[in-house]
């Protein structure tokens, strides 16, 4: 079951979040970041536990990010995920928001969501406010995907303005070991 994440919810988000940054799967989170955004996440629930978190935040008029997409590794390959980035569609779709990305390094995964993979540099500067925490902000090497919504109308807004060049963080090539 989905249902919003509450407070009492953060603990066991950050378990499951960090034991993935462990890896260098993902960012690792802590509890003034959760507590911040707590009310972009929602959670998955199974039986008593929670084993899986997943938010979606609000980028521009036309563009809303999945953002700390994580599943407990017991419960990997059961759906999960797919159904917490379906939530974020439906989310958008509510909020009129017509395109939804993801930085991730779980290409074929979101591909089968519909995410296309697109230049970073198409993407707005905003989003890469997280990487001034990111280890790997000098040698970015996630992928950058989009899943556009054709139903949701193109909102007559003005446009996040485009990353300027010589800007590094989003553009850096991709880097072998
Ligand atoms: C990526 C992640 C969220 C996927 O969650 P999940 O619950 O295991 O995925 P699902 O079971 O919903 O998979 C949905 C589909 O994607 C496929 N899939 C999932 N992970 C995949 C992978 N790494 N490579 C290829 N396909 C994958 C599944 O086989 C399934 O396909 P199907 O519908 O044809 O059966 C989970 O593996 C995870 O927490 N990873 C670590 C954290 C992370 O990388 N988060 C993403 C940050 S953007």
């Amino acid at each position: 079951m989905i249902r919003p994440a509450t407070i009492h919810d953060v603990p066991r988000i950050q378990e499951i979040i960090n034991s993935h940054a462990e890896l260098g799967r993902m960012l690792f989170k802590n509890y003034a970041q959760l507590y911040e955004d707590l009310r972009d996440f929602v959670v998955y629930e199974y039986g008593d536990d929670v084993v899986g978190c997943c938010a979606l935040g609000i980028i521009w008029a036309d563009l809303a990010e999945v953002r700390s997409l994580a599943v407990d590794d017991n419960f990997r390959g059961r759906g999960i995920g797919r159904r917490m980035v379906e939530w974020c569609v439906d989310e958008a779709r509510r909020l009129q928001i017509r395109r939804i990305m993801s930085l991730t390094y779980e290409q074929a995964f979101f591909a089968k969501l519909g995410f296309e993979v697109v230049p970073k540099e198409s993407l707005p500067l905003k989003v890469w406010s997280d990487c001034v925490r990111c280890p790997k902000r000098d040698g970015c090497d996630e992928i950058a995907m989009v899943r556009e919504l054709p139903e949701v109308p193109m909102a007559v807004m003005p446009t996040a303005p485009p990353t300027p060049r010589g800007v590094s963080i989003p553009v850096l090539e991709h880097v072998e070991d």
